[in-house]
């Protein structure tokens, strides 16, 4: 039986994002900047972490409370092992209606995508930052290929994963010349290509202003090469804004957290990989599920705790957010904690 639960700016729970470890193979600078994620950073002990078992107790008691979409994020999440175990045990939990995962792409051989479709994942997203093959070694900061995320998003476009989404976060200045390179690429290809504004996520990334490119701006870019025009939202909420090419080569989106904020229609909660529930992707503290849920705690105490969490929930930084982040009196999560 599910309730609907909704906070104090009438918005539901839908939506639960499941990080599943806060390793990554990557360095993005903006995400896990190699200075601060070295050899001696301090990852998540694994038996920390939620066991599969527990990660699908929670998606039950979510679902009761309207829970519908999952999205299994990391880190990389596809550094976990045997994800298509969880995803068989997520997609039959009553309620779920829809499973996605964010991923990088790089560790997706083709046996695994046929696996994790096999096991019920719907679709995937994948983050790819450049297509120009200096600017994306230089952007993930391990010198990984583009060519061998190609292969990943061909193999699970083989597996039967597609249409599938492809992010790609824009720094001005850093990778917003490989734009119309990028929407090239994918034009014609069936995948949906989505330009993320640079956000202030986390403390460690010296997020600036002047380091986003409107997504206004990155629509004209597109626009003037093959026009577009925008298209409706699929569902209420979306992140993305759409829009189709006209000469019917395909969609794009448009991610624009920071110049026009959508906390008003946020129906997402985020779980971290040990078991913390953060009610927005910019929160400073999160609500531990896991000790509850070894301290013996039931369903029915799981979901009465977290409707109440929902009930008093009343996030909406993008919304609130200034032109600096303040980082000496702020501290955020990091995104590689929590997945995006
Ligand atoms: P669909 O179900 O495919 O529509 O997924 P989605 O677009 O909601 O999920 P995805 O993980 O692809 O989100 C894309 C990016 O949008 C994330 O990586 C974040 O950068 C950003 N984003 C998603 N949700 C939020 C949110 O609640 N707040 C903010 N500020 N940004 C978000
Ligand atoms: N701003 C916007 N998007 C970000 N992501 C990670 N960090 C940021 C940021 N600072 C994106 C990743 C991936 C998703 C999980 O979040 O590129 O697509
Ligand atoms: Fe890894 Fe994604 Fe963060 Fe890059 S943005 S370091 S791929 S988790
Ligand atoms: Fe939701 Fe927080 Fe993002 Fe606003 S900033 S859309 S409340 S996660």
């Amino acid at each position: 039986s599910t309730v609907t639960v909704t906070d104090t700016m009438d918005r539901p729970l839908r939506d639960l994002r499941i990080s599943l470890t806060d390793r990554c193979n990557f360095r993005c600078s903006y995400c896990m900047p190699k200075a601060l994620f070295g050899a001696n950073h301090a990852f998540m002990p694994r038996d920390q972490l939620l066991s599969f078992e527990e990660i699908t107790r929670l998606a039950g008691v979510f679902t009761g409370l309207g829970v519908r979409k999952l999205r299994l994020t990391g880190g990389e999440p596809l550094i976990r092992r045997d994800i298509d175990k969880l995803i068989g045990m997520l997609s039959a939990v009553d309620g779920v209606e829809d499973i996605s995962l964010t991923t990088n792409a790089s560790l997706l051989t083709l046996d695994r995508a046929r696996a994790l479709k096999a096991a019920g994942l719907n679709r995937i997203t994948v983050s790819l930052d450049g297509i120009d093959d200096n600017t994306f070694r230089a952007m993930n900061d391990v010198g990984f290929p583009v060519a061998k995320v190609l292969e990943g998003i061909d193999n699970a476009e083989h597996a039967g994963l597609a249409p599938i989404k492809i992010n790609m976060v824009v720094q001005k200045g850093v990778n917003d010349h490989d734009i119309v390179p990028m929407a090239r690429h994918f034009r014609g290809s069936g995948h949906i290509v989505r330009f993320i504004e640079f956000m202030d996520v986390g403390n460690t990334n010296g997020w600036q202003l002047d380091q986003v490119l409107p997504s206004r701006e990155v629509v004209e870019r597109i626009d003037a090469e093959w026009p577009v025009e925008p298209l409706e939202p699929n569902y209420r909420g979306e992140v993305a804004e759409r829009y189709r090419y006209r000469d019917g080569a395909g969609e794009i989106g448009m991610i624009s957290s920071v110049s026009q904020p959508f906390c008003g229609d946020c129906s997402r909660a985020r779980l971290s990989a040990e078991g913390k529930l953060y009610t927005c992707l910019f929160a400073s503290a999160g609500h531990d599920l896991r000790d509850r849920l070894r301290a013996g705690a039931s369903d029915a105490d799981l979901a009465e705790f977290l409707a109440a969490l929902w009930r008093r929930r009343a996030d909406r930084y993008s919304e609130l957010r200034t032109g600096e982040t303040k980082p000496i009196d702020t501290r955020k999560i990091e995104m590689s904690y929590i997945g995006g």
